[in-house]
């Protein structure tokens, strides 16, 4: 008996040793300094379970690529299509990973129905349906959404969206008061690109329309940086951070929401050093401001990113390479997030 208990006692502090020593991932990392790592799930990630075995080690929250767009899951006025969705939320469950929805509202991947609506009130109708299906359907089980997604041109004004032209300027507030109204536990994101740098003109305009919106009241928390980047780009840490810390003074977060580095391919050796500066100087960002609170890749592999299809002659943007192996830049963003 004595020498059972014994056993038992020695095979558990094994197991708790080889736990703790087990090698620490991305996520583990990133998270001693409370930022969610993820990536954004396309479809047939759900049937790759190599696909899938890389997204649980480096997520703590995961986005859908493409899914959760109104041309996928309301795609006629009477038609919702949950097939995609469900699988995803299910597969993110089962593995303790938070979910974030994107994107409710945006210019693109819209249905063919929308371009009917004429009147305001046809498309509050439309955009309320909208929010309380999805919102009530998932209570509880989706953490945040994306609920506006590239809202500015890039000159500071407003996009001209079919929200836009047919509710007016007033349609962003209207779809947050709506959203909160009806899961007020999910944390309400407002998402967009070349918005991270302080002093650009679509990112100061986003700030003062968000900074408007907290002094008036209105449901948000948080703003999304989309930060598509590319080494061919100049890259400015200070403004990034500028802009970061103000959001931070309105009591917002930030999440770095779809992280891409792109170059011109194949790789020149400065572009790598370049890229891999860019992804240290965010991930340092990430780690050192407590108000960004994920750090999101649009994909992980650069077998499967939307880069090379919308940037002739770019990729290898991401932190996996074609034959789904962790390239150098992987191991730079996770020795930044492993330092003290
Ligand atoms: O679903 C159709 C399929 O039926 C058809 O056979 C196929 C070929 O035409 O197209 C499929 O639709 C594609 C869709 O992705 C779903 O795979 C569209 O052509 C394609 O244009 C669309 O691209 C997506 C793009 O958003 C659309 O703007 C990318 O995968 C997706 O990565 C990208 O993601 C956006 C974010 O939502 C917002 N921020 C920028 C980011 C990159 O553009």
């Amino acid at each position: 008996m004595k020498k059972t208990l014994v056993l038992i006692f020695s095979l558990g502090l094994v197991s708790i040793l080889l736990s703790s020593c087990a090698k620490k991932t991305l996520k583990d990392y990133a998270a001693k300094h409370g930022v969610k790592t993820g990536v954004a799930v396309a479809v047939s990630d759900l049937n790759n379970e190599e696909h899938l075995q890389i997204i649980r080690e480096n997520s703590s929250i995961v986005v859908a690529e493409n899914c959760m767009k109104w041309e996928s899951v309301h795609p006629g006025k009477t038609t919702w299509n949950w097939n995609e969705v469900d699988r995803m939320i299910e597969f993110a469950e089962k593995n303790k990973i938070a979910v974030k929805w994107h994107t409710l509202f945006w210019h693109n991947q819209n249905p063919r129905f929308l371009s009917s609506l004429e009147t305001r009130e046809q498309a509050l109708e439309v955009m309320d349906e909208h929010i309380t299906t999805i919102m009530t359907r998932y209570k509880g089980r989706i953490s945040e959404y994306d609920v506006v997604n590239e809202m500015f041109n890039e000159d500071g004004t407003m996009r001209e969206t079919i929200w836009y032209k047919t509710i007016g300027p007033d349609y962003i507030e209207h779809a947050l008061i709506k959203a909160r109204e009806t899961d007020p536990n999910a944390k309400l994101f407002l998402n967009e690109y070349n918005n991270e740098e302080q002093g650009n003109k679509k990112a100061d305009a986003m700030y003062e329309m968000v900074k408007d919106f907290v002094k008036r009241g209105i449901p948000i928390d948080g703003v999304g940086f989309q930060l598509h980047l590319a080494t061919i780009y100049p890259y400015n840490a200070v403004a990034v951070k500028s802009n970061i810390r103000r959001y931070a003074d309105l009591g917002l977060e930030v999440s770095f929401s779809e992280v891409d580095v792109r170059m011109p391919v194949p790789p020149s050796e400065n572009s790598l050093k370049t890229q891999t500066k860019i992804y240290s100087s965010l991930a340092k960002l990430a780690k050192e401001e407590p108000n960004v609170t994920s750090f999101i890749t649009w994909g992980f592999t650069d077998k499967q990113s939307w880069v090379p299809y919308t940037f002739t002659g770019y990729g290898d943007a991401l932190l996996y390479n074609r034959d789904l192996k962790k390239k150098p830049v992987y191991e730079a963003v996770l020795q930044e997030f492993a330092k003290k």
